[in-house]
């Protein structure tokens, strides 16, 4: 049995990058095999290292709960619980910061982003981040972590760390493989094709949130980012915004680039985005119906509460066997 764990913060509602980079292969790891230990977590304690409001981070965990399972994430198959919930993933944190270099965490490009956003109030949470990341991961003997590609450093990190500590200690941590699919793994800004779309963007037409609608979806996807020359052909570097429309398309329809290409051949931007608008539609709509049914039920609460009862147990017993290593404790 492999173990595989993900998790995504709870900082406004997911966007299209957020669900065909991560949640759909999710869902379709899950369906794939049926001997996995899956856990899935909602953040929040990663959510903090940027200071939130109280009311709306505890909105923000509970609409990323159910938008997990709108999203096709099945209960019976895996594990879903609040992070901060289960404690030992912030005692391990702390024991991972003990083994961690203050220069590796300072190298981090996410640090580096964030840092240079917010100049003025940059947390210790902010370059510790990456550690916490770690315990989320070495706490449950991860085989697999599914991500998007620009969580693929902070991994790299988390094998390190592993190594590092294992060397010290004994072999206490299993060192986790990382799993980016092959397509979708950067979906870009519609704004600025050149830039990954995040729900932190303060452009909301850079993203489509899942729970846009019908028109705002259009709007978004016709006013992207394309250039002039009115052929649709995939290249990542001269057409970046044609190139993120069609790997949209394709995580969608299943369709290949060739294919694509072909397909629109003489036909022009405005047929192709109403396309691409119209894939993205049909996709959100079940997710949308669902997430707004599960959000009204209490079926979301007990589906957490058996999620952390689950990681609890094992995290409980994975930080005795790290305090015993380290001589913590009588
Ligand atoms: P977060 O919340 O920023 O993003 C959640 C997941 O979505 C992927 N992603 C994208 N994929 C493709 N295109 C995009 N534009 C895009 N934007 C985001 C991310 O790669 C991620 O897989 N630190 C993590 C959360 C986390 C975590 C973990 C993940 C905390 N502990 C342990 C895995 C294992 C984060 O902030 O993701």
């Amino acid at each position: 049995m492999k173990t595989l764990i993900s998790g995504i913060q709870p900082t406004r509602i997911l966007t299209l990058g957020n669900y065909l980079g991560a949640v759909k292969n999710f869902v379709q790891l899950q369906n794939e095999s049926t001997d996995l230990d899956f856990l899935i977590f909602i953040a929040d304690l990663h959510a903090i290292t940027i200071p939130q409001n109280p009311q709306e981070l505890k909105q923000h965990i509970r609409q990323l709960g159910a938008l997990y399972i709108a999203c096709g994430l099945d209960p019976k198959k895996i594990h879903l619980f609040v992070q901060s919930e289960v404690k030992e993933h912030a005692q391990l944190g702390w024991i991972l910061d003990c083994c961690s270099y203050i220069g590796e965490l300072e190298r981090m490009t996410q640090f580096k982003d964030k840092k240079s956003k917010n100049e003025t109030a940059v947390s210790g949470g902010l370059l510790a981040y990456p550690t916490l990341m770690a315990a989320d991961i070495l706490l449950y003997d991860t085989d697999i972590v599914p991500i998007g590609l620009d969580q693929k450093q902070h991994l790299e990190l988390t094998r390190n760390l592993a190594e590092r500590f294992n060397h010290r200690y004994g072999p206490i941590f299993k060192i986790p493989q990382i799993y980016i699919a092959p397509v979708g793994a950067k979906i870009a800004s519609l704004v600025d094709p050149t830039k990954k779309m995040s729900k932190s963007d303060p452009n909301p037409k850079a993203y489509i949130s899942l729970l846009d609608s019908k028109e705002e979806i259009i709007k978004k996807i016709k006013s992207a980012k394309t250039d002039l020359d009115g052929i649709v052909r995939y290249d990542e570097t001269e057409k970046p915004g044609v190139s993120n429309l069609m790997t949209i398309l394709s995580c969608i329809t299943h369709q290949s680039f060739a294919q694509i290409e072909q397909y629109y051949e003489g036909k022009g931007y405005a047929v192709f985005k109403q396309d691409v608008a119209d894939a993205i539609i049909r996709e959100l709509q079940p997710i949308q119906q669902k997430y707004y049914e599960l959000l009204a039920s209490d079926e979301l609460d007990r589906i957490l509460d058996e999620g952390r009862d689950y990681a609890q147990n094992k995290a409980s017993q994975k930080i005795r066997q790290i305090e015993n290593a380290l001589g913590l404790g009588r």
